[in-house]
């Protein structure tokens, strides 16, 4: 059996690390495309490198431009990678113009599509994330979600089968209940691939990561922050508002800001600025982040990703959003939207294993595997 993963962006990297381990350990075959949606050294290459990732089979280098111009770039790439591999199904992962763009060549060629991280919902149709995952679970054959709250969104949008009636599947080899394709797609709970690669990497990390002390920093004295997207940078209006809210964060913890490219771009053309007590960085390696994130007292972010890595971690965490498709890690005190934050967390601690037990590459591949039974 052969299946094709697109991976492109930050976070694509991240998950693919263990699926691509457990793929050949379920003895599938797996082509690697990389869009090139991300690119620097720092968002790519670093990733490749700490988490022992292959070099991809296909480089599409569809990366920059605007969101039409990359997703159609994608889609159309990927469709002659497709055409020349011919693989059984196609892994996609996320919400990102790659998950899209890759998805819908896969469709379109009628070969299934599986996407990993399915059912995420924040109901804000202006977030480009949002449509992505949407179209993308609607073009999908296996949805795979790393918690009930996928779950059940996917019911709500009419998806009748599910596994295991929605709770985290065995582990082990895996049985489709009843036949599955495209217009009979299947729903399953494997647990959140990012909690497999954390728990592996973090001792890693504290053995390998010299950030705090390159940074000067001691455990504790400082808040970590990111903010990247489209819906908080793109409009300086609102970046200014968000700068000016991070002034206020920083003026009673001192803030590290390792930067993504696209909010450095909008932050040199807006005249509003972050205080000094902001420190404002390169992009982060993984094991660095996990280093900086472990030992921050508190974590100011706009990513999905790392408002569950706060949660694994315990670091309390503000979200720099109107909403969150992490609703579990806020349910459980850990996490606060920015607008409701006064200053302190609940940090309840009744929510351990919402989010799986660490184990969902390897689930995930031996559901992949059970395609070949069809
Ligand atoms: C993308 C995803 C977002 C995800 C994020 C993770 C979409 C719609 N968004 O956002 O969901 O949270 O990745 O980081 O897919 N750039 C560089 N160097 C790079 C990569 C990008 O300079 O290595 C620049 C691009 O040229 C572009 C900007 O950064 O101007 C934005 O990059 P893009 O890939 O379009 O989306 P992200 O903001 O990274």
């Amino acid at each position: 059996m052969k299946i094709a993963n697109i991976i492109g962006a930050r976070p694509q990297f991240v998950k693919y690390a263990p699926v691509a381990e457990a793929l050949q350990r379920h003895g599938v075959q797996d082509v690697l495309l990389h869009t090139g949606q991300h690119y620097d050294y720092a968002m790519s290459k670093v990733f490749f490198d700490q988490l022992k990732i292959r070099e991809p089979d296909y480089h599409l280098n569809a990366g920059s431009g605007s969101h039409g111009a990359q997703t159609a770039l994608i889609l159309q790439k990927t469709e002659e990678v497709l055409l020349n591999e011919r693989p059984d199904a196609v892994m996609v992962y996320g919400d990102t113009n790659s998950t899209i763009g890759g998805a819908l060549a896969a469709a379109k060629l009628h070969i299934p599509v599986v996407h990993v991280e399915a059912g995420l919902r924040s109901f804000n149709k202006r977030m480009p994330e949002e449509i992505n995952r949407i179209l993308t679970d609607h073009i999908s054959t296996l949805l795979l979600c790393p918690s009930s709250v996928g779950i059940a969104n996917l019911r709500r949008e009419g998806f009748v089968a599910v596994a295991n009636e929605g709770a985290l599947i065995p582990e082990g080899t895996f049985a489709p209940p009843g036949s599955i394709d495209a217009d009979h797609p299947l729903v399953v709970n494997t647990g959140d691939l990012m909690y497999d690669v954390l728990l592996r990497s973090v001792e890693i990390a504290e053995r390998e990561s010299d950030a705090l002390g390159r940074f000067q920093l001691a455990p504790g004295t400082y808040g970590l922050m990111t903010l990247h997207r489209a819906e908080n940078t793109d409009d300086a209006e609102q970046f200014a508002a968000m700068i000016s809210y991070v002034n206020g964060i920083a003026a009673r913890t001192p803030l590290i800001f390792p930067m993504h490219p696209r909010t450095r771009k909008m932050y040199s053309s807006i005249p509003a600025k972050f205080s000094d007590a902001v420190t404002i960085v390169e992009p982060l390696s993984y094991f660095d982040l996990l280093h900086m994130l472990k030992h921050a007292s508190l974590l100011l972010t706009d990513s999905g990703g790392m408002q569950k890595e706060a949660y694994w971690l315990r670091v309390p965490c503000v979200t720099m959003r109107e909403e969150t498709e992490w609703t579990e890690t806020v349910e459980a005190g850990w996490n606060i939207l920015y607008r409701d934050y006064e200053g302190g967390h609940p940090r309840k601690d009744d929510a351990a294993g919402v989010y799986g037990d660490g184990q969902a590459a390897d689930r995930i591949a031996a559901v992949v595997a059970s395609l070949a039974s069809l």
